[in-house]
């Protein structure tokens, strides 16, 4: 599907580390030459030609997250350097000012490090509660088992929308139902969702949802959080400086700028930003619900042909995305990848910054294949049938 589009695909490797990073289409690639070779220029402060096309494209840019994730307001787009620091940005930004000692913040074990390092910090700092759903049998998270842990002292539901080793699709719409009938903030790290299915803030009604473009076929360095506007206008910048100042004066009064520059300080990423939006029109060509079918479809082909190999073991059997963790028998994960990076295939072998996920797995590292629209069943062959022979792997893994 589409494989032309990325000149990675043109290399002699199978690329099955989607969850890290997503190759770059042509298109991709060129809108940020453009920005470079055409109309290079700062945002928002130049008179001129170029700047005003800037301008014009960097807003432009903001509809289109907009309308990609169905926000009701332009305002509630913030473009920032990815997921981690969105993460950041809600948690020292609005959450540090309202969260008082003994509150509670509810995660799960199966979180990326960027969904819990920042509310370790802010539980450390506001003497408040880490607290963690159980997961079921699958590691999934269900309502049940989230309500159980529900008290007048939850203040944040902060989760995953797909986990980056487990790839379980958490029931986020319910999720937010539940919270705000009992006050309950809701963020939600969409950092392995976004380029994988279609995306509704409104429909899922969560107070904040983070993404990188670098994981939905645009560039590394940039992201977006999203909250509900009148949270934002509650948020604390996390930088001050230019471009988010509407006047200063020497007795330290600053009058702030609206949202959205108000939380955008500094020039940002122009040609990021530039190349997300182009990211976001190549998706939207193939169109979220393709992906998400072909996707599902992939792994159901590769979940059966590795069940029936007697030497791997999967950990995540029931989930429903393209993220397959699984480990051979007796062989450490980091050695499966050296193993198969001699055939040209990459796949990531650890813990995946879920540092805390083996509490529940019972399991420390794993290898995970990460899929996405472009690979292919004759990919997942390769792969197989390298993995079939287990002596094979012993013999050539160092
Ligand atoms: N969060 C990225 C991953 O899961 C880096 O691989």
């Amino acid at each position: 599907m589409n494989r032309e589009d990325f000149p990675m695909l043109k290399k002699d490797i199978i690329y099955l580390d989607n969850g890290a990073t997503t190759f770059k289409p042509q298109s991709v690639i060129n809108a940020i030459a453009n920005y470079y070779i055409n109309y290079c220029a700062n945002a928002h402060r130049g008179d001129y030609n170029i700047s005003f096309k800037v301008d014009q494209e960097y807003e432009n840019a903001r509809d289109a997250v907009k309308d990609f994730i169905n926000a009701q307001k332009r305002e509630e787009i913030i473009f920032t350097n990815g997921a981690t620091n969105s993460l950041n940005m809600i948690a020292t930004g609005f959450f540090a000012n309202n969260i008082e000692l003994g509150d509670e913040i509810i995660i799960t074990k199966s979180e990326h490090a960027s969904n819990v390092l920042p509310w370790f910090r802010i539980a450390k700092n506001n003497n408040a509660v880490i607290k963690y759903i159980e997961l079921d049998d699958n590691h999934h998270v269900t309502l049940e088992n989230l309500q159980k842990i529900i008290t007048p002292k939850t203040k944040i539901i902060a989760l995953a929308h797909i986990t980056n080793v487990i790839g379980d699709i958490r029931p986020i719409k319910q999720i937010c139902a539940l919270a705000h009938q009992n006050n309950i903030f809701v963020v939600v790290d969409g950092a392995q969702s976004i380029a994988h299915m279609p995306i509704d803030v409104q429909d899922l009604d969560c107070d904040f949802f983070c993404f990188s473009a670098h994981k939905m076929c645009g560039p590394t360095g940039v992201g977006v959080l999203y909250g509900k506007k009148e949270l934002l206008e509650a948020m604390e910048p996390a930088d001050m400086g230019g471009g988010m100042n509407e006047s200063f004066n020497n007795e330290n009064e600053v009058l702030l700028k609206s949202l959205p520059a108000r939380l955008e300080a500094g020039t940002p990423n122009i040609a990021g930003v530039i190349g997300l939006h182009a990211a976001i029109d190549y998706l939207q060509a193939i169109n979220m619900h393709n992906i998400y079918e072909y996707e599902v479809k992939l792994r159901e082909y590769l979940v059966d042909k590795l069940s029936k190999i007697s030497h791997v073991d999967i950990i995540n059997l029931n989930s429903k995305t393209g993220i397959v963790a699984f480990n051979i028998d007796g062989v450490f994960s980091q050695d499966v990848a050296y193993y198969l990076n001699r055939y040209n295939i990459c796949v990531r072998s650890g813990s995946h910054c879920a540092k805390i996920l083996n509490d529940e797995t019972k399991v420390k590292n794993t290898i995970r294949i990460s899929l996405y629209f472009y690979n292919t069943y004759e990919e997942i062959d390769k792969l197989v049938d390298l993995l079939s022979d287990k002596q094979k792997i012993i013999n050539e893994m160092f």
